[in-house]
């Protein structure tokens, strides 16, 4: 089954609000079939009740690496197959470099660049097996533009940015067919 087709499935991260929960929406609202992964299921109470068939609901905290491969792989297990892998949850925090904690430049580099890589190496696999699929990955105009006040921001969903830029050249080695394309 296509990603073009109107009964795709997605695979969602950071559901529970923003662009997370307006995609999950407007996907069910469009016929496709959403595996939502979020820190707070209930902020989903609502989008279940009406689509009861079509939505996944899983608790993932894309920092935490192991729940990352457990939730993927039952996702596949589930759902048979995923079209799209949506690595959205990421979170944004204002501020001089030199007046964030310590806690908040880790946790933006673990929300915002290793999960993405993590969630990436753990689909690859699946996607690669049942014949392609798509990995969006969320990230910022300030992986292109530095802004002063989001030094620690910026500069991880840029990193993501660039990691995943990479990755299409050793996916295409095994025979899929990725697309790469950078939007600002
Ligand atoms: N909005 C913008 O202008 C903008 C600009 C550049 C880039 N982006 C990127 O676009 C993505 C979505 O942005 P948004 O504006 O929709 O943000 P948002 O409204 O703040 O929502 C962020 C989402 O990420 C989730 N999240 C944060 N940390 C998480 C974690 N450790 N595990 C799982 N989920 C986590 C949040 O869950 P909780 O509800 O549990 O906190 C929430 O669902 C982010 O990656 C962001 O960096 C947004």
């Amino acid at each position: 089954m296509s990603a073009d087709t109107r009964s795709a499935t997605w695979f969602v991260t950071g559901a529970s609000r923003g662009f997370g929960r307006e995609l999950t929406e407007q996907l069910l609202a469009r016929g496709h079939r959403v595996a939502a992964t979020l820190r707070r299921p209930e902020a989903l109470d609502d989008l279940a009740a009406r689509h009861q068939d079509r939505l996944w609901i899983r608790v993932l905290d894309v920092t935490d690496t192991a729940q990352i491969r457990s939730v993927v792989a039952e996702a596949f297990a589930d759902l048979g197959r995923v079209d799209v892998v949506v690595s959205n949850a990421g979170f944004g925090v204002f501020g001089a470099a030199e007046d964030l904690t310590d806690e908040q430049v880790e946790a933006m580099i673990a929300t915002n660049l290793t999960a993405s890589i993590q969630l990436a190496r753990a689909v690859i696999p699946y996607l690669r097996a049942q014949g392609g699929g798509r990995l969006l990955q969320l990230s910022s105009m300030g992986g292109h533009i530095g802004f002063p006040a989001f030094p620690c921001t910026t500069r991880p969903s840029g990193g993501s940015r660039a990691s995943m830029s990479r990755w299409p050249w050793r996916w295409s080695r095994s025979g899929s067919a990725p697309r790469w394309s950078s939007r600002g």
